[in-house]
């Protein structure tokens, strides 16, 4: 150990100066970095690119961490990693320090809504100050590494962890992902609240075959190239710390092994010099996928795809050390490993601030972290329907029914992915909603169901009684917790247990109700939401979602969401995604439904195009949809020139006028479509939104610009992305469907 300390602070003292520390990080430690490898051993070497799990086995790992066989842990925080820490920094030979890992998904101890919740938000900046508090929570616990952001694009709501996405685009993807890399790592890496970033899944795993977890991703080029990698390379260039590889294989080769991924892709075209970390067990699982015969031959795929770290396959521990001896695999790329590590932990300035002061641990739920999650679980809900202006509630509500499994159960509220948070903080809608009613409104609540499976009829008449007794009914549904995230895929959206039945048996009450969902996906509810007259869709809202709601429920806060995902009316219609290729044969309104179709009709009857019998073309909801309080008009969109030149710009405008009675928060969307191009292009991509505040009766203007490397996309021809010339559609809309409409010509 003291061989290394003394190596590393004298140039460090003798350049004294915080500026230079700065500077030094920007600079990325080359000196630092090959002083310190040109001292370790190949054992030593090997252990660094070694990740444990901390989470059983951290009294095991102490002998191992001594002597030199693990570099990083997981799960791993507070007293019991500063403990691990001094065994590293003083017992072991170089007294290199650990880097501490965690899952930090959507907070640490004060809990955001999921991801895709995050994504309804369209704000940039609530999810990047989000973010920035969940850093500040866990590194108060040593935890400096945390595997977020998952920006893998998803069209499939079967799909567990959908929950952990932004949803379904690649532009929302990309600027929200980059959001929470700039709240996660803060200004400078080596500050002791900045947490090292983890850009996941590289790639394609939000397009598992089917939505079953860990399956295949068979896929085309351009899909992969113009939706599934554009929010990683924004993740790159914004400077995410590090990468982890996905498990799933992409067109027969797997993530984990995947070179052209790795090597060529991020850190060559891209120029990208972080840190890859594999995903749990997934070198080993190189070999269940059938793609390796051996762990040796695992371990000389991952390495020299340029996957640093093995997480948990204790694969590169202990087999690299024969395979470098042996010549099998070159010590140059086992070095070039271990730089990516030591530089990252160079970057988190853990060789000077290797432990974690516990006593900061007092910020945990900080009454500015509670209203950031309460802002952000209120700007997170969609209003889907509102009838008869049944919300919000007015004062003429003198009582209220509380029905439902998910109106009070803080452990679903939360989501999945929450590893350290406790229940007991959550403020479900039950108590946010008692609160705020007080003495002047009668709250009668009856669970009608236990939880969200729960198929036992027997407390639905209480519930029944309690919406006839009061004025209007709230009814919590939605799917348990469990039910989503990793390896919880479902091949069935309708609502679990006996919800739907408690749904029909409530609205035979004649009350006017609104229906408040809380899922970690988009469920296929389109005959429950027909039998209500409002709708709020509230993902998993986390800590504050009770309270959220609450000010939602009485209009103190005026709905702002719109869904970062297609709401499908039957899953059968999965995939269905709003930025869809256009078929020869498009539906019209008029196409014929299976209930309609006379007996024995004949083959030619109705028509041929394209869309489902039950359901026709069209989905519950379609992306970007959602309403407010107060009504929006869109008028007289311009655009600045007719001809965009290639090196130019244009600008692209409209008018939206607040029509209604209350200030409200637009989310406005711009599309663009390429009429024609050599290859087919989608019927319209979102390219920017913004999300404006407009008192009542105001109009602004709200302009955007365009530029032609927003109009580029993948040829595989020659394997680049390129503007073609010719003409483009484009929109300024509220959601994916509508818009008013203008053109532009992209010059030669
Ligand atoms: C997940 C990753 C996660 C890792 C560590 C894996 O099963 O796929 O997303 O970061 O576990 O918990």
């Amino acid at each position: 150990m003291m061989r290394f300390r003394s190596l590393l602070l004298v140039p460090v003292l003798a350049m004294g100066l915080v500026a230079c520390q700065q500077q030094k990080q920007k600079e990325a430690y080359t000196e630092e970095v090959e002083a310190l490898l040109s001292k370790m051993t190949l054992r030593e070497k090997i252990g660094q690119l070694n990740l444990l799990d901390g989470s059983w086995q951290a009294e095991r790992l102490e002998n191992d961490i001594r002597d030199g066989q693990v570099g990083s842990v997981l799960n791993c925080s507070g007293e019991m990693a500063n403990r691990l820490q001094r065994v590293a920094v003083e017992e072991s030979e170089l007294g290199i320090p650990l880097l501490f890992g965690r899952d930090v998904i959507h907070g640490y101890k004060t809990i955001f809504p999921i991801p895709l919740g995050q994504a309804a938000s369209f704000n940039d900046e609530l999810v990047e100050a989000a973010s920035r508090i969940a850093a500040v929570e866990a590194t108060a616990d040593g935890i400096r590494h945390t595997y977020t952001p998952m920006i893998d694009v998803t069209r499939d709501p079967r799909w567990g962890r959908i929950a952990e996405s932004l949803g379904e685009d690649a532009y929302l993807t990309s600027r929200l992902g980059v959001a929470m890399i700039k709240g996660l790592q803060g200004e400078e890496l080596n500050a002791p609240t900045s947490l090292a970033a983890c850009a996941k899944h590289f790639a394609a795993y939000g397009m598992s075959q089917g939505g079953r977890d860990y399956n295949i991703a068979d896929i085309s080029q351009e899909t992969l190239h113009d939706y599934i990698l554009p929010p990683f390379k924004a993740a790159a260039d914004a400077g995410c710390a590090t990468f982890m590889t996905s498990f799933n294989e992409i067109n027969g080769m797997p993530a984990s092994a995947n070179k052209y991924l790795f090597n060529d892709l991020l850190r060559g075209e891209w120029g990208w010099n972080g840190m890859v970390v594999s995903d749990y067990y997934s070198i080993e699982q190189l070999k269940v996928q059938a793609f390796c015969e051996t762990l040796d031959e695992a371990a000389i795929h991952s390495i020299n795809a340029g996957v640093d770290l093995d997480m948990m396959s204790h694969v590169y521990w202990p087999l690299l050390e024969e395979l470098v001896k042996t010549g099998k695999v070159k010590e140059s790329v086992l070095d070039n490993a271990v730089r990516n590590v030591l530089r990252l932990k160079f970057q988190l300035g853990l060789f000077e601030n290797p432990y974690c002061d516990t006593t900061r641990t007092a910020v945990f739920y900080a009454q500015d972290h509670l209203e950031t999650a309460k802002r952000l679980a209120t700007e997170s809900v969609v209003l889907l329907k509102n009838e008869e202006q049944v919300l919000p509630l007015t004062d003429n509500v003198q009582s209220i029914a509380v029905i439902g499994p998910m109106a009070n159960a803080p452990v679903e509220q939360l989501g999945t992915w929450c590893f350290d948070a406790e229940p007991s903080h959550c403020v479900t809608p039950l108590r946010a909603l008692t609160a705020e009613c007080g003495e002047r409104v009668k709250v009668n609540y009856a669970a009608g169901l236990a939880y969200s499976r729960d198929e036992s009829e027997t407390e639905i008449a209480a519930a029944v009684a309690a919406a006839r007794r009061s004025d209007v009914v709230l009814l919590f549904v939605g799917e348990e917790a469990i039910l989503s995230g990793e390896a919880k895929c479902r091949a069935d959206l309708s609502l679990p247990g006996a919800q739907s039945k408690l749904i029909d048996e409530v609205a035979k009450s004649g009350k006017p109700m609104v229906l408040v969902v809380m899922a970690g996906r988009p469920l296929t509810i389109g005959a429950e939401i027909d039998k209500c007259d409002g709708v709020l869709y509230a993902f998993h809202g986390g800590t504050m979602a009770g309270p959220a709601l609450s000010d939602l429920i009485f209009g103190r806060v005026n709905p702002s969401g719109k869904l970062p995902v297609t709401f499908p009316k039957m899953v059968g219609q999965v995939p269905i995604y709003y930025n869809q290729k256009l078929t020869g044969r498009p539906a019209g309104d008029d196409a014929v439904l299976l209930k309609d179709i006379p007996v024995e009709a004949k083959q030619t009857s109705l028509g041929f195009s394209s869309y489902w019998l039950e359901v026709g073309y069209k989905p519950l909801y379609p992306f970007g949809y959602g309403l407010s309080y107060t009504t929006f008009e869109y008028n007289k969109i311009q655009v600045s020139n007719p001809v965009l030149s290639k090196n130019g710009s244009i600008e692209v405008w409209c008018e939206v006028k607040n029509t209604g009675t209350r200030e409200g928060q637009e989310v406005v969307q711009l599309y663009v479509q390429d009429v024609a191009g050599s290859s087919t292009r989608p019927c319209r991509e979102l390219k920017g939104f913004q999300k404006v505040t407009i008192a009542p009766g105001e109009t602004q203007t709200v302009s955007f610009t365009i530029t032609p490397d927003m109009l580029a996309f993948y040829h595989a021809a020659d394997g680049k992305s390129y503007a073609e010339p010719g003409s483009f559609n484009v929109w300024i809309a509220s959601s994916s469907d509508t818009g008013l409409e203008s053109h532009f010509m992209l010059e030669e």
